[in-house]
């Protein structure tokens, strides 16, 4: 069975993901990761985030990996060093990159084939998982989204440049020449600007339940 969470950055979509794969025993499948560890190779290797040309072979090259959750990259767990500010300020470009997209979504269905998966991230319902039996759409405002990423205390940045951040990354994503941010028909709509990440988890909990208690509906 396959749960495919999309929406925009900073909306939980990972908290939640976690949280329901948890709880039903689901493979959690967290998409921005592989972008980001592309983008890590990309720094380290001194790559342009807007150089097309190199980003692909470079994304090609790597070895990826999920163990118990984390992402290898080569070989070694580069799980923290993913979301750090330097990886932030550069994935979006990296994963604006139509070929590297594609590879992307070749790792991932290869690492996902035959499992049950909670598999989050903008494109996830429109492009790598539109058969999903459960595809939703998380949604909040830039100020909610920047408001809960501030209190993770992750980041370094004040309120004003955290909101600005995911303003210009929304951005980016909407305008993506393939795997942009959109709402397919058939993906249910959740505005979660005024829950807490604890009332969504819930919300989406209740919806797995429903679908494992009659999978028809
Ligand atoms: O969800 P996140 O913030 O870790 O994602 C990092 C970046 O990758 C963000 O700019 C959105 C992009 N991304 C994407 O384009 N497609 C996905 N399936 C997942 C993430």
């Amino acid at each position: 069975m396959i749960v495919a969470i999309d929406g925009p950055a900073g909306v939980g979509k990972s908290t939640v993901a976690r949280f329901v794969a948890d709880k039903f025993g689901f493979f959690n499948l967290n998409s921005g990761n592989f972008y980001r560890a592309v983008a890590l190779k990309a720094l380290e290797r001194d790559v342009s985030p807007d150089d097309e040309e190199n980003l692909a072979p470079l994304a090609e090259s790597l070895d990826l990996d999920m163990v118990n959750g984390r992402l290898f990259m080569d070989g070694k767990d580069v799980e923290e060093e993913l979301h750090t500010d330097r990886v932030d300020r550069v994935v979006s470009p990296v994963s604006a990159c139509v070929p590297v997209r594609h590879i992307v979504n070749g790792y991932i269905r290869r690492i996902t084939a035959g499992m049950n998966v909670v598999a989050e991230g903008r494109d996830m319902t429109s492009v790598v998982f539109p058969h999903g039996e459960i595809k939703l759409f998380l949604d909040a405002s830039p100020a909610a989204r920047a408001r809960r990423r501030y209190r993770q205390g992750v980041s370094e940045l004040s309120l004003e440049e955290i909101t600005r951040g995911i303003e210009e990354r929304d951005r980016i994503d909407r305008n993506k020449k393939e795997g942009s941010l959109k709402i397919t028909e058939d993906t249910e709509y959740l505005d979660t600007s005024d829950l807490t990440l604890e009332e969504v988890c819930e919300k989406v909990s209740g919806k797995i339940k429903e679908h494992i208690v009659d999978p028809g509906e």
